[in-house]
């Protein structure tokens, strides 16, 4: 077990060095989605036995939630790229405020302890930098599913005899919430239907594990979801599916430096909204043979206006990347970001690099450079830190991202995927599970 203990803020394993200016060209495939994962691994929860999610990421996050799966009696161990989970003794139900801190999606395993056993405690999630992110409407669905639930600002505890179907609708979209209401719903007893629900692909995706394990759902991708409750689950099996977000990343990289890639394994119908500002700028891509083929030379044209929504509109967590692809285009681009209060905090850094961006509430305004310089930047959290990458890989020169532990807990070999494309990139630290130990202090959200 490596217990690399540096002194707080200083993390000699946290930097990544690019040195810009190249055409990335290649194919590359792309991960398991990351945020199909963590809610598959919750819902595992649900059966006393064995089950698995094959070609799950080697992510941070994933090592954290299989660290706190374990902490509640879990087992758990990879078989290549499969990650087993056996839930046979997972019968504790609490969660650490230390663990629950790092991992902003382990909230949802109160909807999957009150399942199992009637009963959680845990730690508040963590927070991050880009918005609030309460829990609200979380409490509330487990509250309708007849939970006794104390919000007491850092600690929450749930309890219930057995939890009960009902009608659940949220007062706004949420993915955590939709999941929360889901994993609570399918042992319980009776019908629930759950309305307002988020429509991300994760929902679907979480919903057809669940009823590869025997649970009775219906709706999931639209606004309604209807759930009968059984009395058991069996163990789940299914592949992760590929990773919209990371996908739409390397996409952007291919835009950001002008260069043409071949993604083997694009995830089917999910980036519609995405291509669509794609060919805005003057990117090109098209389908063939299970392939996506994409080309950025062409890309020019800045956005005069773009807004974040809820699925299936222009995803919030593209929102860094595209920004930094802006940043490499001359001329003026306007974005809105409707989900997360504070979801900017990359355009000081770009401006560091040469581009003009200024930030106020909701609203960026980017005038890209022809072109970035390279220098010395930080990332500070996941998506942001991603989007570094690709304007540090469009930029003159050398550029260190420093906070790369951000950019490993959801990408899993970004620096290799990009070296392989010809990017001439170097990270100096590793996701590992040990380095877990160095990554506490980088609370994840
Ligand atoms: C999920 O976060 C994703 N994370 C996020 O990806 C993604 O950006 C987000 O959905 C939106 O698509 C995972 O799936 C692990 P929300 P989640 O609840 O569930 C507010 C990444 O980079 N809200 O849909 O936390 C909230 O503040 C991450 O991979 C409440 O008001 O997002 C936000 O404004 C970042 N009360 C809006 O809803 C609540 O109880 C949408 O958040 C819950 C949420």
């Amino acid at each position: 077990m490596i217990n690399v203990k540096v002194p707080l803020g200083v993390n000699v394993l946290d930097e990544i060095r690019v040195t810009g200016g190249k055409p990335l060209r290649g194919r590359v495939s792309v991960q398991g989605s990351k945020n199909a994962a963590l809610p598959m691994m919750a819902a595992s929860l649900l059966h006393r036995g064995v089950s698995v999610l094959r070609g799950c990421p080697k992510i941070a996050d994933v090592y954290c939630m299989e660290e706190i799966l374990e902490g509640l009696g879990a087992v758990t161990w990879w078989e290549g790229r499969d990650l087993y989970l056996d839930c046979a003794k997972a019968d504790r139900t609490v969660i650490s405020e230390e663990n629950t801190g790092k991992m902003r999606s382990s909230v949802i395993l109160l909807g999957a302890m009150l399942g199992r056993n009637g009963k959680g405690f845990m730690g508040y999630p963590g927070g991050c930098v880009i918005g609030k992110r309460p829990i609200d409407l979380h409490i509330y669905a487990l509250k309708k599913l007849g939970a006794s639930v104390t919000d007491r600002g850092n600690f929450i505890s749930a309890s219930c005899g057995k939890l009960t179907g009902a009608e659940i609708s949220f007062a706004k979209s949420s993915v955590g919430a939709t999941e929360q209401g889901i994993l609570g719903a399918v042992l319980a007893e009776g019908e629930t239907v759950l309305s307002h629900c988020a429509c991300e692909p994760e929902i679907v995706w979480l919903c057809r594990y669940l009823r590869g394990m025997g649970a009775k759902i219906t709706g999931d991708g639209s606004r309604n979801i209807r759930i009968t409750g059984v009395g058991e689950l069996t163990g789940g099996d299914m592949k992760v599916p590929a990773d919209r977000i990371a996908a739409g990343t390397y996409l952007c990289a291919a835009a950001a430096t002008r260069g043409k890639i071949i993604i083997e394994n694009p995830p089917e119908g999910e980036l519609d909204a995405f291509l669509e500002v794609y060919r805005k700028i003057g990117g090109q891509y098209e389908g063939k043979s299970g392939k996506l083929i994409a080309d950025g030379s062409g890309v020019r044209f800045p956005v005069p206006f773009l807004e974040t929504e809820e699925y299936p509109g222009f995803p919030t967590d593209l929102q860094s990347p595209l920004m930094a692809v802006l940043a490499t285009i001359p001329g003026e681009s306007h974005i809105r970001e409707n989900i997360f209060e504070d979801r900017f905090k990359l355009a000081g850094e770009l401006n560091k690099m040469g581009a003009f961006i200024t930030a106020s509430g909701r609203d960026a305004w980017i005038r890209g450079a022809s072109s970035l310089s390279g220098c010395q930047v930080a990332a500070e959290e996941l998506r942001g830190g991603a989007a570094l990458i690709l304007a540090a890989l469009a930029a003159r020169g050398n550029t260190s991202i420093k906070g790369a532990s951000f950019i490993r807990r959801g990408y899993e070999h970004i620096c290799e995927d990009f070296a392989a494309l010809g990017g001439i990139i170097e990270d100096t630290g590793t996701t590992s599970y040990e380095n877990i130990q160095i990554q506490e202090k980088n609370k994840a959200d």
